[in-house]
C-alpha cells in the first residue's frame, strides 16, 4: 500500500486536526497529505466544552463545521471530541454551584449531540475520568453526581444520536494496571446496561517505555463485547531526534499496528496530528517531541513506512 489508509484497511487510520492548520493557505501541505493518507479524523480541540460552549446558551460551532465538512468531502470517519471532560471545560460551569451541574451537562450534550447528530461514527462521551491510581477524577462532574454521571451522560448522548458508538476515553489504560482495571470494572456496568459501545486507549506514549501488554489488554475489553480503538497515538521523547530515536521509533509504531490487528474488534488507530511541526507535545513536555509520522519539514519518518508495513 502507498498510503496509510489502504494500508489500515478494513480499519482506519486517522489524525487529530486542527482547523488553523486544516485552512491555513501558506501551508497546504496539511490538508493534502490529511486526505491522501488517512480514513478518519477527530477534531483536535473544535468540539470541545471551551470552544463550542464557551458560556451557558453561546455555541459556536463554526471550527468543528468545518472539519466536518471536510470528513464529508473525503469519505473520512469522524470521531467526535469530546462531551465531558474537566480540561478545556467552560469557566461557567466550574464556577456553578454543583446541583446546577447535571443541568448544565445535560443541556450542553443535547445541544452539542443534536447539531452533529448523524455525522458522528463515535463520540468520547467522556474523556479522561479516571486517575492513574484507579480512582475517578475529583472533577465537578463527579462532585456533583458520583459515579452516576457517566449513566447520565451516557444516556443523554444515546437520546440525541442513535448512530454514534458510545466511547469513554483515557490515558495510562493501554496496559494492565490499576487505572486499566478499574475502567474495565466501568465499562463492563456500562456495557451491560447499553449504554456503552468502545473504549479508546488515547496512547501518548513515551519511547521505550510501552506497555507489553497492550494487546492482552485490548482482549479483555473486547472480551466484554466492547470495541477498542487506539484514538490520540503518539510517540515522543526527549530531543533530539536520530538515527538511533527514529529507528526505535518505528518499531514501536509497527508494535502498536500489530496489538490492534492481533484484536478482533480493534476498529481503527488514530494518530494525535500529522507533523511534528504542530503536535501538541512540545508544548506540553518540555525539551520533548519527534512524536509524530512526518517531521517538522513534512518528511516521512521511518515509523511511516512502519506502520505500512506492519499491516
Ligand atoms: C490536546 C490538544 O492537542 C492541544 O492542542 C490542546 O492545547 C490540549 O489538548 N488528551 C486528549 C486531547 O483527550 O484532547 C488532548 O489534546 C491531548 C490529551
Amino acid at each position: 500500500a502507498s498510503t496509510l489508509k489502504d494500508a489500515a484497511s478494513p480499519l482506519y487510520f486517522g489524525a487529530a486536526l486542527g482547523v488553523g492548520h486544516l485552512t491555513n493557505a501558506s501551508d497546504p501541505t496539511f490538508a493534502k497529505l490529511a486526505k491522501q493518507q488517512f480514513s478518519a479524523a477527530t477534531p483536535e480541540n473544535e468540539m470541545k466544552w471551551g470552544v463550542v460552549n464557551p458560556e451557558a446558551g453561546v455555541y459556536e460551532f463554526a471550527d468543528a463545521d468545518t472539519i466536518v465538512a471536510f470528513t464529508k468531502k473525503n469519505n473520512m470517519k469522524l470521531r467526535c471530541h469530546n462531551l465531558v471532560w474537566h480540561s478545556q471545560l467552560s469557566p461557567y460551569v466550574t464556577a456553578l454551584p454543583l446541583n446546577k451541574v447535571k443541568a448544565a451537562m445535560l443541556q450542553h450534550i443535547k445541544d452539542v449531540v443534536e447539531h452533529f447528530a448523524g455525522d458522528c461514527y463515535a463520540w468520547d462521551v467522556i474523556n479522561e475520568p479516571f486517575n492513574d491510581d484507579g480512582t475517578y477524577r475529583d472533577d465537578v462532574f463527579y462532585q456533583a453526581m458520583g459515579e452516576d454521571y457517566f449513566e447520565i451522560a451516557l444516556k443523554q448522548v444515546r437520546a440525541y444520536d442513535s448512530h454514534a458508538k458510545l466511547y469513554i476515553n483515557d490515558y495510562n489504560i493501554e496496559g494492565g494496571n490499576a487505572k486499566s482495571d478499574a475502567m474495565l470494572a466501568l465499562a463492563k456496568k456500562l456495557y451491560k446496561k447499553g449504554l456503552l459501545d468502545g473504549i479508546g486507549f488515547e496512547s501518548h506514549f513515551i519511547l521505550n517505555e510501552l506497555p507489553g501488554d497492550i494487546a492482552e489488554n485490548m482482549e479483555r475489553f473486547t472480551k466484554v463485547g466492547l470495541d477498542i480503538a487506539v484514538t490520540e497515538l503518539d510517540i515522543r521523547y526527549n530531543l533530539p531526534e536520530t538515527a538511533t530515536t527514529d529507528s526505535q521509533q518505528a518499531t514501536q509504531y509497527a508494535s502498536v499496528v500489530n496489538a490492534c490487528q492481533s484484536v478482533k474488534r480493534c476498529v481503527g488507530i488514530t494518530v494525535w496530528g500529522i507533523t511534528d511541526l504542530y503536535s501538541w507535545i512540545p508544548q506540553t513536555f518540555t525539551g520533548q517531541g519527534a512524536a509524530l509520522l512526518w517531521d517538522d519539514d513534512y518528511k516521512k519518518k521511518p515509523a511511516y513506512k512502519a506502520v505500512i508495513n506492519a499491516f
